[in-house]
């Protein structure tokens, strides 16, 4: 079988920084050396700057320091800061714990595997505090090694529910501890047949072993559970969190889980969503669930983070009051300030499900006494299935800058989720990570540029996404400089390309039903997902304000009068907000109905010269990774046109108003 990449982390011959007498003497102070994570720090080091120029370096440990106790996120933000200085013929790194140094490790190898001159890079000491303190992948991966929406092959940590422990673990584990993941869960939030039984003797070595691995990265081993699990696999006839019979059988189950898998770290519930049970079914809270869990496991120094997506998939399309935007709201925030300080809560991104583009999500900034974390998805679920490339860390960057007047200061999604705005216990940023075990780990050669940014952003949310970017390229593509301009050209601009194809204004959901690639704009319009975009001859949109269902005022002031208002309303999410009429003019000075056209055939224009540009770079790309993309930029041209005229024609035959430029419209 053909190797599968190494990515940013197969470190090949680089021209610059080969003089550089710092780099042969490096002093590591901060941690023993004979810390596994040290351990691996070191070889890592010498493995790399050996690969990239040659340098086996001389390295020499100072003082090891005491590691801080972790009792709250910010002490994980402590131990894992670094700093590096360049003296004239050494670099010193000081970590706060073994894993800081690790970080410093990867900081150094970035810097030369970019071709950056280490002299510059740290004539000025560096210090690197990470802003979050949970930066965390969500694998959705089922114990017969599907992928819940994996589109990168199958699992690479199961095969026929059993788990499988190979090479391809550890590098796993240094790709992702290489731009800065502290947490993985590594089961589908869907936990269902087999993956209820991780919590048993069936599965309890491979896990510790996994644990083990991670853990030499500094990656703390997380689980989805079963909420169930007192009845699925206990016995019980009931799984009522204020159950006694319920709460012992927990305190049982965990005290042997915690003894068997030392490193485990906690656990991830997806309760009363989609057909999953939780405490709703025992007229109990969502508080009640996560709290009972929580009280239990924290002997064990765990946590237990509770996902915010509850919401009626049963809903009626007839039904214009009931709204799914407002369901995590409505379901979470009468609760603020119930939940134990050992629950966090993960809210996705927008108040729906990741479509290209909505909303920030109104419980952040809502919550204001609760520990939260973000969730954004990796996986390119609507976002072209890692087939049409769509680089997601401009809208990362968008929701983490947003704004939600929650506080005087410090009150953006990037403040709240790293723990400031509230003086949180725990808080971070979760991923609904894109691997697989495709060889090339993602899929798309370039989707790798949303796992690699996903990492740096929530190590160093100022980063920028042009920053991020490039660094990719060049530790992965090219260090062609014509090239990385080119590829950054393209990631950069690929959001707002298969946003301008797909779906406008913020309405999103004109998706294949189940699959959700490719367009079908009435494919959840009658459905009973709570998805709709509710177009008729005369306009489109969801009234979501104080006349409609009331989304709008659940923002903090001025969020919600700005969207409550149409006319003050961003164009990007006015759909989202407001019916209006085809002929409604928009900020830009278009109409909504010239607005679709428009950029549907510019969004299909431009997915055309993306494309082209790449197959303009073809000699100057690794075969393999050349041939890659084009056969993904290939059937993206395809998905794009589809778009650009099921949209068009559909709202032209709606409408009946022609395109002002004459266009061709089926
Ligand atoms: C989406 C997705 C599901 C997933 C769910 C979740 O609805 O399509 O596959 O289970 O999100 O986040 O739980």
């Amino acid at each position: 079988m053909k190797d599968y990449a190494k990515l940013w982390v197969g470190y090949t011959p680089k021209k610059n920084n080969r003089d550089c007498s710092a780099l042969s003497r490096i002093v590591m102070n901060g941690a023993s050396e004979n810390d596994r994570i040290v351990k691996n720090a070191v070889s890592e080091l010498k493995d790399g700057l050996k690969a990239m120029l040659d340098i086996v370096p001389d390295v020499t440990f100072g003082m090891a320091g005491t590691d801080i106790k972790v009792t709250k996120g910010a002490d994980i933000q402590d131990r894992e800061e670094y700093s590096i200085t360049l003296n004239t013929d050494s670099l010193v790194i000081d970590g706060k714990s073994a894993s800081g140094i690790l970080y410093a490790v990867f900081d150094i190898l970035r810097t030369v595997a970019c071709e950056k001159s280490i002299e510059k890079v740290y004539a000025v000491k560096k210090t690197v505090r990470p802003s979050n303190p949970l930066r965390m992948l969500n694998h959705w991966d089922n114990m017969d090694g599907s992928i819940e929406r994996g589109y990168s092959g199958k699992s690479f940590f199961y095969v026929d529910n059993e788990i499988v422990i190979d090479e391809r673990t550890k590098d796993y584990a240094r790709l992702i501890a290489s731009v800065g993941i502290n947490a993985v869960v590594i089961n589908n939030v869907n936990v269902k047949d087999a993956a209820s039984y991780m919590i048993t003797d069936r599965y309890f070595d491979k896990l510790a072993q996994l644990g083990e691995i991670f853990a030499g990265y500094g990656i703390g081993l997380y689980m989805c559970l079963n909420y169930a699990s007192t009845i699925e696999i206990g016995g019980l006839d009931s799984a009522d969190p204020l159950d006694e019979k319920v709460i012992g059988w927990w305190k049982e189950k965990m005290a042997e889980v915690f003894a068997k898998i030392p490193t485990l770290k906690g656990f991830l519930v997806k309760a009363d969503s989609e057909g999953r049970p939780g405490p709703f079914t025992y007229g109990r809270t969502q508080a009640d669930g996560a709290n009972m869990l929580a009280d239990i496991v924290k002997e064990y120094g765990a946590i237990i983070i509770w996902r915010c997506f509850v919401y009626n998939c049963k809903q009626d399309w007839r039904d214009k009051k009931t709204d799914r935007a407002r369901a995590g709201y409505d379901n979470f925030i009468p609760m603020d300030g119930d939940y134990h300080d050992n629950v966090i809560l993960q809210i996705k991104n927008g108040p729906m499900d990741f479509q290209i583009r909505e909303p920030i999500s109104p419980l952040l900034g809502g919550l204001k006494k609760t520990n939260q974390m973000l969730e954004v998805q990796i996986a390119q679920e609507y976002t072209g299935q890692q087939i049409d490339v769509c680089y997601l860390i401009p809208e990362f960057k968008e929701i983490l800058g947003f704004k939600t007047y929650c506080s005087e200061n410090d009150d953006t999604v990037a403040d709240i989720i790293s723990g400031k705005t509230f003086n949180s216990r725990y808080s971070g940023i979760a991923a609904v990570t894109n691997t697989g075990n495709d060889l090339n780990w993602t899929g798309n050669y370039l989707a790798g540029a949303n796992l690699f940014g996903f990492g740096r952003l929530a190590f160093e949310t100022e980063l920028s996404s042009e920053q991020i970017a490039e660094e990719f390229v060049r530790m992965t593509i090219t260090q062609d400089d014509a090239a990385v301009k080119a590829i950054m050209d393209i990631l950069l601009r690929s959001r707002e390309v298969y946003e301008r194809y797909t779906c406008p204004l913020g309405i999103g959901w004109m998706v294949t039903p189940a699959t959700h690639y490719g367009c079908s704009v009435d494919g959840y319009e009658y459905d009973r997902w709570g998805t709709y975009h509710r177009a008729d001859h005369l306009g489109i949109g969801v009234d979501r304000t104080d006349k409609g269902t009331g989304y709008a005022l659940l923002y903090n002031e001025p969020n919600a009068s700005m969207y409550n208002d149409p006319e003050k309303c961003p164009d990007e999410l006015v759909l989202f907000f407001h019916h209006l009429p085809y002929t409604h003019v928009l900020h830009s000075g278009k109409t909504v109905i010239q607005h679709i056209y428009d950029t549907h055939f510019e969004g299909y224009a431009e997915a055309k010269e993306m494309a082209a540009t790449w197959d303009s770079l073809k000699d100057k790309l690794d075969a393999e990774i050349y041939e890659n993309v084009r056969e993904r930029f290939e059937r993206q041209l395809v998905n794009a046109r589809e778009w650009c005229d099921q949209v068009n024609s559909y709202f032209f035959r709606k409408s009946g108003i022609p395109d002002e430029k004459g266009r061709e419209i089926w």
